[in-house]
């Protein structure tokens, strides 16, 4: 391979985790990180360490535990928060600052209350303060799709000179078009007189649906690091999606200067668990992972494809990992090939006591299903690892549902030790548990989202059901799967309900003004 290196930069952990109801523990986070290195992403933003003692832990761990990729972590252009994130990735192999303010006359004046001098200012000191802990150091301009160009040029330059080694270019709101936004990477790159001293980074979102077209046109025009999330979680709309960024610079080699190192075949390994972990389902026509990627219907189509597989495919499924591990486990496989599969899974459990759990959970799957493929596997684990520190667990659950009459449910739930039981009737039997378990635990919270997926092929696969509440202060997401899509529906409720009492404090990185 002739050309230059792209650098794949993920930030699920941190802005993806930004997105509401994504948010995830240090387990997972872990568990996200470690299939993000052996996809062999270049940089994993761990978190935003002065957000909340969670989140410093989670970046710490993450920071101690990663040895082939850069571990970033993020932090406004002030003391407090560059401190927080120098000591949070010190046991890193390689780590990264990643600084930022915001350099739009809007957020400039409406946010920071800041003049263009004072910003200027700001910025070179956090890249100066950040230079104690790493050379490695990036800095973005936020909102810099909205920015003037004139200013962006001298406070990049200034930076540079600073120490900052990486820029990086965000359509915070992604408001940028793609042939500006290429327009504007060419001529900061241009301009700015040092801007040989470091790589430029794009960062887009995707509020117009423009996020990979926008990161794309970038890279055409110079950007060789681009900042992304698997499935494109995100902030709203989300970031530009890794899969997307990665596949179309792989499949067009022909007009792309450069190549990334990433091995693409765990893509849809990372995709289903990132899913599987955040709640967030993939629509079926996504792009390179969601279920129809690869997937003809059409008769003309199908013809195509097995006359001869470019006709109508530009990528091979297996290349993205579809198909890779789809390996069975039944009723009769054993301890060790649980483990062994997944392990290869990057399915790391903390304990034998966990892993002998989720063992048990295994064979009752098995009792109920014939043939257990890798998504059972990572909805049953994503399962499992839900379990602890719950207040709310599900004692017993019996549903009635009869043509002519109204269903209705009993639920037994022990709250905080306490067993409780109530009987409760509702338009459907999944409407009748939740009445039960809300009239059981009086949370008030307003139920957003409730979905089912089906987690493999055929009537006797996992329903895997994710339910979104949202109270005053925060939105979650909750998981649940199992064969009986009324119980998945309940441990979804369930799940979102114990997170929802967990009360958490925390930061949002752009919504503090910077002081
Ligand atoms: O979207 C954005 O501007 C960000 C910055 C922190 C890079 O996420
Ligand atoms: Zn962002």
């Amino acid at each position: 391979m002739n050309t230059e290196k792209l650098i794949i930069f993920d930030t699920t952990l941190r802005d993806g985790e930004q997105s509401p109801g994504a948010s995830m523990t240090k387990d997972e986070k872990i568990r996200i990180a470690k299939a993000l290195e052996k996809m062999r992403v270049d940089v994993i933003e761990a978190g935003f360490p002065i957000a909340s003692v969670g989140d410093f832990e989670a970046v710490q761990a993450v920071a101690n535990m990663i040895k082939e990729s850069t571990v970033c972590a993020l932090a406004r252009a002030l003391d407090k928060d560059i401190d927080r994130a120098g000591e949070a990735i010190k046991g890193a192999n390689s780590a990264r600052i990643h600084t930022f303010i915001a350099t739009s006359p809007i957020h400039m004046k409406m946010k920071l209350h800041k003049s263009p001098d004072e910003v200027l200012e700001q910025a070179i000191r956090a890249v100066e303060r950040a230079s104690r802990y790493t050379d490695n150091i990036e800095f973005s301009p936020e909102d810099a799709g909205r920015s003037e160009t004139d200013f962006l040029c001298r406070i990049i330059e200034a930076v540079i000179d600073a120490g900052a080694r990486t820029i990086n270019i965000p359509d915070t709101v992604g408001y940028t078009l793609p042939d500006r936004f290429g327009k504007l990477m060419a001529e900061l790159r241009e301009r700015i007189p040092n801007s040989d001293k470091a790589v430029f980074s794009v960062h887009c979102h995707n509020d117009l649906g423009l996020a990979v077209a926008n990161s794309l046109s970038a890279v055409m025009n110079g950007a060789r690091q681009v900042e992304c999330t698997i499935n494109g979680l995100g902030e709203r709309a989300g970031n530009a999606a890794l899969e997307e960024v990665v596949m179309a610079v792989r499949t067009r080699q022909d007009v792309f200067p450069c190549h990334t190192d990433l091995d693409t075949t765990q893509i849809v390994n990372c995709s289903r668990l990132v899913s599987n972990i955040t709640g967030f389902p993939v629509q079926p026509n996504k792009a390179i992972v969601g279920a129809n990627a690869f997937a003809h219907e059409s008769g003309i189509h199908q013809d195509g494809v097995l006359k001869h597989r470019e006709t109508y495919e530009i990528m091979k499924a297996e290349d993205v990992g579809w198909f890779a591990n789809r390996m069975v486990l039944g009723k009769h496989s054993g301890r060790n090939a649980f483990r062994e599969r997944l392990k290869a899974l990057n399915i790391e459990l903390k304990s034998e006591e966990v892993l002998n759990a989720a063992f048990a959970r295994f064979k009752d799957l098995a009792d109920k299903k014939h043939e257990i493929y890798d998504g059972d596997l990572q909805a049953l684990v994503s399962d499992a690892s839900t379990t602890e520190h719950e207040r709310i667990k599900v004692v017993a659950l019996k549903v009635c549902s009869e043509t002519g009459e109204t269903p209705h449910a009993f639920v037994t739930l022990s709250i905080d030790g306490v067993e409780n039981s109530i009987a409760a009737k509702g338009s459907g039997p999944v409407d009748a548990i939740f009445r039960g378990i809300e009239a059981l635990v009086n949370s008030e919270a307003n139920l957003l989202v409730y979905s089912v997926n089906n987690v493999t092929d055929g009537t006797d696969a996992q329903g895997e059901v994710v339910v979104r509440l949202e109270n005053e202060e925060r939105i979650v997401n909750g998981q649940g799967a199992d064969t009986d899509i009324v119980i998945a529906s309940a441990k979804a409720y369930i799940n979102a309900l114990n997170k929802i009492l967990t009360p958490i404090e925390r930061k949002h990185p752009q919504a503090a003004r910077q002081v």
